[in-house]
């Protein structure tokens, strides 16, 4: 009797660039087109399907994705020789930037989608399969995909959620108002109903995201929710043990949110608060709407409700403009703040936003110098934060088994990953650790007695 011939498996092969936005998106890709038969697979050169998920945010982030194009076209010639075939989709915000440009300019690709087609995926790609010819679709709307998106499949005891896309600030650095587009909030009841079906398959740990999540403001009954609305009726949900929420905004920090941070044990004591520079003219020709008085007076505030809080924050150095003296306005926030964690970045011409045209381009040299000096102290200030935890016993939520025989991995309420020694807990268990040691980016430790949590 012969065997019922299978199926065959298609390999679908993800690289996803940048954001957290980006992480999620791919995770919905993913999901999108599991039931046409395709499974994930770690290596590009075999796979039947390749998607880049794109960031357009630095320049070095976009010149990634055309080398990246021209490595996979020699997968892809390889394959048709073996008469295999490679799809190959370019996805994220540089597909919303550039779209056309990568139509011209390679060939090989034959799919560019912008971030709120995904849900069209299956059928975009049937279109490449008919040879149709049409290779262009960034035209959608963020509710749009949002609605049409399948029911989740998360993978473990913690899950980005999306709550909103998009932002109206134009900072004047920044290419996402043009390629994520207008702001767009989820009405509450979608997002509410997402995050009990992670919680119904095991979610413990949900991270909120946006490019301004705490300007949320979803329809909710004929009125309108707010972020700290959202954050309370999702901290109702009984398996739902941790909230994090990001990426967010000094200006949209409202009282109430502040006032959660300290009435609100399921909300973590981890903000990520980007404040871009320390300068205040810096600031304004950012178009960021706030000085640095005004941010560090939410610091003092959050602080003052939940000592504990660990702070992190995005920085750009070599701005426009920026002198020796305005740099180190940005060095000296960063010593009133001290963060738990930071990113910096150099600043980045993006092509159609104000400040790639404003006079004063900072070299090369300088921002270099600038970054290295801040890096230098950001560290600093990571490495004395992690050591700060050492002996303290800190709940650890369990997300898998550690490196070694006998350890587990999970993460602290401050975002930190930690590995301990045990053998019981089990993933999504909250457990209390005893913190051993620490390193720039991870701690160790080991399971403390249970009446010590
Ligand atoms: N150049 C450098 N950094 C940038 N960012 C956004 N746009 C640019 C740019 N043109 C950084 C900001 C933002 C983070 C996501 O990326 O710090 O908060
Ligand atoms: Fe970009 Fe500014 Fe909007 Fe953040 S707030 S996404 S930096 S425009």
């Amino acid at each position: 009797m012969s065997e019922p011939k299978r199926p065959e498996l298609k390999r679908l092969f993800i690289e996803t660039y940048g954001c957290q936005m980006n992480v999620y998106d791919s995770e919905r890709m993913r999901d999108v087109l599991t039931p046409l038969g395709y499974a994930v697979t770690e290596r590009p050169d075999d796979a039947d399907l390749v998607i880049l998920n794109t960031c357009h945010i630095r320049e070095k982030a976009t010149e990634k994705v055309y080398s990246e194009i021209g490595r996979l076209r020699a997968h892809k010639e390889r394959r048709a020789g073996e008469g295999k075939g490679m799809t190959i989709a370019i996805a994220g915000c540089v597909a919303q930037a550039e779209g056309e440009e990568i139509i011209r300019r390679a060939p090989e690709v034959d799919l560019v989608v912008g971030p709120q087609a995904y849900h069209k995926l299956p059928e975009l790609i049937a279109r490449v399969a008919r040879k149709t010819g049409e290779r262009l679709a960034a035209d959608f709307t963020a509710q749009e995909k949002f609605d049409a998106l399948p029911a989740r499949a998360p993978d473990g005891v913690t899950a980005f959620l999306s709550i909103q896309e998009g932002c109206d600030k134009f900072c004047t650095f920044c290419v996402v108002p043009y390629t994520r587009g207008a702001e767009y909030s989820r009405p509450l009841a979608d997002v509410v109903a997402e995050a009990q079906a992670l919680a119904d398959r095991g979610v413990r740990e949900i991270t909120l995201l946006g490019q301004n999540v705490n300007a949320y403001h979803g329809a909710m009954g004929g009125g309108v929710a707010s972020f700290a609305e959202l954050l309370q009726a999702l901290a109702r949900i009984e398996g739902v043990a941790r909230l994090r929420y990001m990426t967010s905004h000094p200006v949209e920090m409202s009282d109430d949110l502040i006032a959660l941070h300290g009435d609100e044990p399921k909300l973590m004591p981890f903000l990520h608060l980007p404040v871009q520079s320390g300068s205040d003219r810096i600031l304004k020709a950012m178009n960021r709407k706030h000085d640095g008085a005004f941010y560090l007076d939410i610091v003092s505030r959050v602080r003052t409700l939940r000592p504990d809080i660990a702070l992190s924050t995005d920085f750009i150095v070599g701005f426009p403009g920026e002198t020796e003296k305005e740099f180190e306005a940005t060095m000296q926030l960063a010593r009133d703040v001290t963060f738990a964690s930071a990113f910096s970045f150099k600043y980045s011409p993006r092509p159609g936003t104000p400040a790639a045209a404003m006079m004063g381009q900072v070299s090369e040299e300088a921002q270099n110098e600038r970054l290295k000096a801040l890096q230098a102290l950001l560290w600093e200030q990571q490495r004395a934060f992690n050591a700060k935890q050492v002996d303290r016993v800190l709940p650890v939520l369990v997300t898998g088994d550690g490196r070694m025989a006998g350890q587990k991995h999970g993460r602290t309420p401050y975002l930190q990953s930690v590995h301990f020694a045990d053998t019981q807990a089990r993933n999504g268990d909250i457990v209390p650790v005893r913190i051993l040691a620490s390193a720039q980016n991870s701690l160790s430790g080991a399971r403390a007695a249970l009446e010590a949590a």
